[in-house]
């Protein structure tokens, strides 16, 4: 039996994808990413040598696993062939195993110019993106005026394009936002050279799906960014640009509903966030400044410190929610090593009043007071426990009330960044 996993992350992203996914590819024959861009940040350890990604699916470490690279994703192929240099330099076949969609849409280096400016004119309300042009690639795809992969294949259909599109963004660029433009010939003669970088790689990811389905092929699609980054379902506007809900992975892939067999909330054993945007949890004191420490919370894209509160549990009710999440993986335990006591969000007031946020967008999330259960903390390390009766029993008991809180088994948990640092508590193939 074919049986293809969603594997996506459920807060504001970084809890651990890369991974998950990539401990699960031994099960699997072909990783697909569907939606986002380069502005992930997916870090794998194989034995304490690590490996960031961007846009290489999280199962390209596993020799002969197909990587797939749905239409949802927006591509900048200077970054990915940045990325299969690097993989090149470590031995990792890439060509081959690798296949770009054509209908992905192509981040130009004026889109880039777009983030930096729209940012900088927001000053202090910015979102605090990555900076990679992924907000301005989204909006040219769904304004109907985007450059796809596809087009770069045919000279005088892209050079007509660009000529449009450069003159639009050279106008709003120097015009609304005072900034620097770009050069149309330069756009032009990029774009030459984006063909032949992404030539060998081009494939027909949703045919080829259909195929692995039809051949009983295990397949896994990885998520980026996380729910509460979701351009609908997210805290808006701090969310990034596309759907990173389930949902979106059949979309971003040309594939069906029921490819989906089973879908596997990532979860960090607290909270982190990257960037803008309201976040009730966060901990501006010595419990928050451990976490940040112990977890290395600093972003795999941009380096940039990550924010970090306790775990949100009436969030994670949602994202189960919207996500259909059916096992849930809980990563970063070890992090909590040392806590005396450890809190758990589970629910929020308003003006001293309970308060359900109808719509989790920045505006009512802004309003969030939370509410705590509070439950004692473990003083013995957990890092790099393999069997759930190895845990302290206060890890245990926390771990079970995540359980009870999300209403959803967990599959796994994570207790150390590299691959062999699982317990295992339902096989997920
Ligand atoms: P992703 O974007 O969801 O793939 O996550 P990132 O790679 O951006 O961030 C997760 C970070 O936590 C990386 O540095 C991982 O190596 C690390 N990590 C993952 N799982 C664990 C874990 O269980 N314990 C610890 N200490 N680190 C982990
Ligand atoms: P992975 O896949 C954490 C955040 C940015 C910013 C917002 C919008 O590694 O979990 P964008 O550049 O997408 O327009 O930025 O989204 N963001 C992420 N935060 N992890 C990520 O990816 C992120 N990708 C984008 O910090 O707040
Ligand atoms: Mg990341």
């Amino acid at each position: 039996m074919s049986r293809s996993v969603v594997i996506l992350g459920i807060q504001w992203g970084d809890e651990g994808k890369g991974k998950v996914v990539d401990m699960l590819t031994e099960h699997a024959d072909a990783v697909v990413r569907f939606q986002g861009g380069h502005n992930a940040g997916h870090t794998i350890v194989v034995e304490g040598q690590q490996t960031i990604l961007h846009l290489v699916p999280s199962g390209i470490l596993h020799d002969g696993v197909e990587c797939l690279i749905g239409n949802g994703v927006v591509l900048a192929p200077d970054a990915l062939q940045e990325e299969i240099t690097m993989l090149d330099g470590k031995g990792v076949q890439v060509t081959g195993r690798l296949r770009v969609s054509p209908a992905c849409p192509v981040i130009m280096p004026y889109h880039v110019l777009l983030d930096l400016a729209k940012e900088r004119k927001q000053g202090k309300a910015a979102i605090g993106t990555t900076g990679r042009g992924i907000g301005p690639a989204y909006e040219d795809k769904v304004s109907r005026r985007g450059m796809r992969v596809a087009d770069l294949f045919d000279e005088s259909y892209c050079n007509r394009r660009l000529e449009e599109v450069v003159d639009f963004h050279n106008f709003v660029l120097r015009e609304y936002f005072g900034s620097d433009t770009v050069d149309l010939q330069e756009m032009k003669d990029l774009c030459r050279g984006y063909a032949e970088v992404l030539a060998p790689l081009l494939g027909d990811v949703s045919a080829r799906i259909h195929m692995l389905r039809e051949a009983r092929k295990n397949i896994l699609f990885e998520g980026a960014q996380g729910t509460l980054l979701d351009i609908d379902h997210g805290t808006y506007p701090f969310v990034t640009s596309s759907n990173t809900l389930a949902g979106g992975a059949c979309a971003g892939s040309g594939s069906g509903p029921d490819v989906i067999d089973h879908v596997l909330g990532v979860v960090k054993a607290y909270t982190t966030r990257v960037g803008g945007g309201p976040f009730p949890t966060e901990l501006f004191d010595d419990v928050g400044r451990h976490l940040a420490e112990r977890g290395n919370e600093f972003g795999a894209t941009t380096g940039r410190a990550r924010r970090c509160g306790w775990l949100d549990a009436s969030a994670l009710r949602h994202a189960v929610r919207i996500n259909g999440v059916k096992g849930l993986c809980v990563t970063k335990l070890d992090v909590l090593d040392g806590l005396d006591t450890i809190k758990i969000c589970t629910g929020y007031t308003h003006e001293g009043h309970p308060f359900d946020p109808m719509v989790m967008d920045g505006q009512a999330f802004s309003q969030c007071q939370p509410v705590y259960l509070e439950m004692e903390g473990w003083h013995r390390s957990t890092s790099g426990t393999t069997k759930m009766s190895d845990l302290p029993k206060q890890a245990r008991a926390y771990l079970d009330k995540i359980h009870e809180l999300s209403g959803v088994q967990l599959d796994l948990v994570s207790t150390g960044p590299d691959r062999c640092h699982n317990i295992v508590c339902n096989e997920v193939y």
